[in-house]
């Protein structure tokens, strides 16, 4: 068993998907580890080593010496003398810390800046090199630092450093540096295989050569160099580099025709290893590219594009991070990366990104991150946007946890990233992922449509919203500010948590939004949210929506099936002529839902008729819930008009009459105004007395008085006894409300509208203490409606006395009526 690489495996890994990433990491680091490369690469069997595929016979060769440098260079040099043991002669190399060899004398020198201590190095390393003849062999490790490392004279050593600190705010290329660097040195640009001439040269590179340019890594001193002095003095002069002493590199191809250049490690290397643990593991893997220079939003867009379920998609390369001046920010290019996947990643989906060098600019590797991250950085209050923007990718996973910790390691590739998802989808009906997006209602206002998923089931909920809307209600916020919410605010709050667990969810999204009206998400957001979470949870529980909140509610009922309230002349706000009361309704005596709808839409068409005796047609148009809106000029005239109506349909079952007033909707300072004429809380009282007289089946009222005057409800209540009194802009679904209206009398009825609280939890704990009361619960529309269907669910579900959505004849309305006839099977 090889010495683990990830030194703190076992604390990062947390969960199976997480374990199964580190163990891809791991393999992928190990396979380029120098060591390991070396001992893949060369093969000896007997007098005949095998490197990379190419033979040589070391009988052939008088000497086999071994020259090298670079980072790796050290580690390289112990290692092939453990191989080729007492067949070397001799050897120098320089790295960044010495090993202990036998043959060979290891240095240790500077990197990125040359010093003194590498051309001392160099000095050895060049005798060795020219001491070599026609009949020897000479292998060298070449690998990335080499540029700095090599160093073969101190005017070199000294033109190198100034060459690299004016290049570091030049803005040139690193091609650009390295062809300046191979006319400013007698070694690089071939001229090491000059000094190595006539001898056979095998030349191990070790690194990423991107582009196939092996004269890359460490600027070449064993290949030839197509540049000229002209060449290296243009880049220059072209970014006014200073004053620098230029020669020639050899162009004689006769001195590389015994020189052998051969790649032994690229990050294909470590990908193609981390492919195979993956497959290993059970995974479809897949290498996307090994040559990634891209952004950070651009590599994470392209990771998380449909990732295929038990699947790894790894890319090689350098993540391009753009430090503004000044930047503060402390981190490197793989912490940078996986900060900015955090939120893309679904449940169970694991990313990872490590230097193949160990060191991402810091002293940790990189960073593993999957949905927990979020969650704790939500816990402890750290967010990913700040700490991207201040480019402190160090600081985010010192917090929240992720940091990958290897220490300096012996290998230097290109940066090494995966994305793991995992290969069953989350069982359990862990919530992973939340999606919102902005529609429109059916008074072409924008609302949202959220989605909630969890694993292979999903919910979706789209959100109404109200005209007459209580003061007390939850505050809407706009439909685009809540898709962001959403995305950012409650989708990581929530990712991991049980679908099931409705308490939990909407206790979080409560939290979320702090205040009791929810200022800070929004109730629509927390609506949108918890519904779709509740009918995700159906889909989970293989149960039919209503069943699923039977099942949430505890299974009490104050009706076999919900009466229908149904709206058919509108006023009010919901109309711009007529009535200033905004509902006229039936309701049809039955508890067969589908002889209830056919009675009131049969009533409905003599209605019309009636209308257009009275009315022009053009007089006769239609209000937000699909009544007619008539411009009529006195209270009774729409009730009378549905009275006749009732009298004429020829209908099997009784009907009764209802209406919301939505008083508050005509009243201000003290006084409540109808077509124009003042009327004080006692002298409404009088007209509705007189409104009943006229029209006994008229047993359900809305909102008589504006929405603070409990007493003057339940005035009104005691002096009609037998008439619902129905609490809707009073109550605004709210326990603290709905308690009030209990204590003084005010009520009898209640109307549910799910977004005047918030969350369906909320929803149902109005209603428990409702039917505790023996308050009925008519569970309503909104008069913004979209096509969502749940409130048919929600009535039945609970077993509610009503269900007020409207005229059966809007698309919005009808929606909710087809789900009721749906769910509840016709009587016979
Ligand atoms: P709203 O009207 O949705 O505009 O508030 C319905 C009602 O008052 O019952
Ligand atoms: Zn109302």
């Amino acid at each position: 068993m090889l010495n683990p690489i990830i030194k703190n495996f076992s604390e990062l890994a947390t969960s199976p998907e997480r374990t199964d990433a580190l163990k891809i990491a791991e393999a992928g680091l190990q396979a380029i580890d120098t060591q390991t490369v070396l001992r893949n690469a060369i093969e000896l069997d007997g007098n005949i080593i095998r490197v990379a595929g190419q033979r040589f016979d070391l009988s052939h060769y008088k000497h086999t010496y071994v020259i090298g440098f670079g980072k790796v260079a050290c580690t390289a040099a112990f290692t092939l003398e453990q191989i080729l043991a007492k067949r070397i002669k001799e050897g120098a190399v320089v790295g960044l810390s010495e090993r202990v060899c036998q043959a060979i004398d290891t240095y240790a020198g500077t990197h990125p800046i040359p010093s003194a201590q590498n051309y001392t190095a160099t000095k050895h390393i060049e005798e060795v090199a020219r001491r070599a003849k026609a009949d020897d062999l000479v292998i060298v490790i070449v690998s990335g630092g080499g540029s700095a490392l090599l160093c073969s004279s101190m005017g070199e050593c000294d033109q190198g450093q100034k060459l690299f600190q004016a290049f570091l705010s030049s803005g040139g290329t690193i091609e650009e540096l390295n062809t300046v660097r191979k006319h400013i040195s007698k070694l690089k640009g071939g001229g090491l295989a000059e000094a190595l001439y006539p001898a056979t040269v095998i030349s191990l590179i070790f690194s990423d050569v991107p582009g196939g340019d092996l004269a890359a890594v460490a600027s070449g001193p064993t290949c030839y160099d197509e540049s000229t002095v002209a060449d290296a003095q243009a880049i220059i002069d072209r970014y006014d580099l200073g004053e620098f002493t230029l020669n020639e590199t050899p162009k004689d191809l006769e001195l590389f025709k015994r020189v052998h250049n051969i790649p032994i490690v690229t990050n294909v290397t470590a990908l193609t290893a981390m492919q195979a643990a993956a497959r290993t593991l059970g995974y479809q893997a897949d290498i996307v590219s090994a040559t990634q220079y891209a952004t950070a939003d651009e590599t994470a867009t392209m990771l998380t594009q449909e990732p295929a379920i038990g699947s790894m998609r790894a890319m090689g390369g350098e993540t391009k991070v753009t430090v503004p001046e000044g930047s503060l920010g402390k981190g490197g290019r793989n912490g940078y990366l996986a900060l900015s996947m955090i939120e893309s990643l679904t449940v169970g989906q694991v990313f990872v990104s490590v230097a193949s060098d160990g060191h991402d600019n810091t002293s940790a590797a990189g960073a593993i991150v999957d949905h927990t991250t979020i969650v704790k950085a939500t816990q402890i209050s750290v967010t990913v946007a700040d700490h991207k923007q201040a480019l402190d990718s160090f600081g985010f996973f010192e917090a929240v946890g992720g940091h990958i910790q290897t220490g300096l390691l012996d290998s230097n590739v290109s940066d090494l990233l995966f994305l793991l998802t995992p290969k069953t989808v989350v069982t359990g009906g862990a919530i992973t992922d939340i999606s919102a997006k902005v529609i429109n209602d059916s008074r072409g206002k924008p609302t949202i449509s959220v989605t909630v998923t969890a694993g292979g089931h999903s919910g979706t909920f789209s959100v109404p919203s109200g005209a007459s809307t209580g003061s007390r209600e939850a505050v809407v916020v706009p439909a685009v500010a809540a898709v962001t919410i959403i995305e950012h605010v409650v989708r990581p709050a929530l990712l991991g948590m049980l679908v099931t667990d409705q308490a939990t969810i909407d206790a979080t999204l409560r939290s979320l939004g702090q205040v009791p009206s929810l200022d800070a998400i929004g109730g629509n957001t927390a609506l949108g949210v918890s519904v779709a979470a509740a009918k995700a949870a159906a889909s989970v529980a293989g149960v039919p929506v209503h069943a699923y909140v039977a099942e949430l509610f505890g299974r009490q009922t104050q009706a076999v099936a919900p009466r229908l309230v149904v709206n058919l002349i509108n006023g009010g706000q919901h109309a711009t002529v007529g009535s200033p009361i905004q509902e006229h309704q039936i309701i049809p005596d039955t508890d067969d839902v589908h002889a209830a709808h056919a009675a009131a839409s049969a009533v409905q068409k003599t209605l019309h008729q009636l209308l257009l005796k009275d009315f022009k047609p053009r007089q006769i148009t239609i209000g937000d819930e699909g009544g007619f809106v008539v411009p009529t000029t006195t209270i009774e005239a729409p009730f009378a008009y549905i009275q006749a109506a009732i009298e004429q349909t020829d209908t099997m079952v009784p009907i009764l009459m209802g209406a919301d007033i939505a008083a508050s909707s005509f009243y201000a300072d003290g006084e409540y105004t109808l077509y124009g004429k003042q009327y004080a809380a006692g002298e409404l009282l009088t007209l509705y007395r007189a409104l009943h007289k006229q029209f006994p089946s008229l047993q359900f009222v809305e909102d008589p008085f504006t929405e603070h005057d409990y007493a003057a409800f339940a005035k009104y209540q005691s002096s009609q006894p037998a008439v619902t009194c129905i609490g809707d802009d009073l109550t605004t679904t709210n326990v603290t409300s709905l308690q009030k209206a209990i204590k003084a009398e005010s009520i009898t009825g209640i109307i549910i509208k799910p977004n005047q609280i918030g969350t369906l939890s909320d929803t149902l704990a109005t209603m428990q203490l409702a039917y505790q009361h023996n308050v009925r619960c008519i569970v309503s529309h909104r008069s913004g409606e979209t096509m969502d269907d749940f409130i048919a669910d929600l009535a039945v579900g609970t077993g509610a006395f009503g269900l007020k959505t409207g005229a059966p004849t809007m698309p919005e309305r009808a929606a909710k009526y087809d789900r009721l006839l749906t769910i509840m099977p016709p009587h016979d």
